[in-house]
């Protein structure tokens, strides 16, 4: 989308300055600065309990936070979840909810509809989408009849067909065998170019990190601590 209400000349990127979240007095997130840029996959990694989805959900507008939220140079500040999907930041869930009496291809044709394109529109970015993720021979199977791997990656081309400026995926491949997950985890590899957005992906398996990602953060204790870029030099099969 040629960034609807954008700012021309503003820096296409999702940035969190001092970010915090408290649940009943624990704090969760303390002051997270984090820049998610338009074109990049940003892997968000740390140990169990770091604050990673917490991160995903204020950045979503599912998490209530303190500090300030941008979003190419708009202040998104305190916004809605609903009217931050609609902006163009977008997640998907692990729990896909599909139209399970439609097809593969209407589910993600509806969303494309959803978000105002026309159905000519909406049929093309459909079919692309269902390519970019392996699943056009399976776009006139019932979506309910779908194979697990499969339907999570459904739910995935449903947000990309959506046009996010910038898609936030918390553990998108949990759960999926091993054959599943590197499957769904390279064909994110062409997103950000393809799709025209910014990636942010939490996943734990520091391979497939390493491989994918233009840049990592890492946190914990709802802390930064670090964030640079993987070490490719590392990333040779077989090695962890
Ligand atoms: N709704 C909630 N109410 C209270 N505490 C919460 C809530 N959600 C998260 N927390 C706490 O906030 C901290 C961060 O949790 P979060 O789920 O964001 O971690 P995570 O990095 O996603 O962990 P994991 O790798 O296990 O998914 C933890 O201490 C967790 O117990
Ligand atoms: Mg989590």
């Amino acid at each position: 989308m040629p960034n609807p209400g954008g700012n021309h000349g503003a820096p296409r990127v999702l940035r969190s300055t001092g970010l915090s979240v408290a649940f009943d007095g624990i704090r969760a997130l303390q002051g997270i600065d984090l820049e998610l840029r338009h074109g990049e996959i940003l892997g968000l990694i740390g140990p169990n309990g770091a604050g990673k989805s917490t991160m995903t959900n204020a950045l979503t507008g599912f998490a209530q936070f303190s500090g300030q939220l941008e979003v190419d140079g708009h202040d998104v500040t305190g916004w809605s979840s609903h009217r931050l999907a609609r902006f163009g930041v977008r997640r998907s869930f692990r729990a896909v909810r599909l139209f399970q009496g439609m097809s593969v291809r209407e589910n993600v044709e509806v969303a494309a509809l959803g978000c105002g394109m026309a159905p000519a529109a909406a049929s093309r970015a459909a079919a692309d989408a269902l390519e970019a993720f392996g699943l056009l021979d399976h776009a006139d199977s019932p979506a309910g009849a779908m194979p697990y791997g499969h339907e999570r990656r459904l739910g995935i081309a449903r947000a990309v067909v959506a046009q996010p400026r910038y898609l936030l995926l918390d553990e998108p491949a949990a759960g999926l065998n091993e054959e599943e997950s590197d499957l769904l985890l390279s064909q994110l590899r062409v997103v950000p170019q393809h799709f025209d957005c910014g990636v942010l992906l939490i996943e734990h398996d520091m391979r497939l990190v390493m491989g994918l990602c233009h840049r990592i953060h890492v946190i914990d204790h709802g802390r930064t601590l670090v964030v640079g870029t993987p070490r490719r030099s590392s990333l040779r099969p077989g090695r962890h």
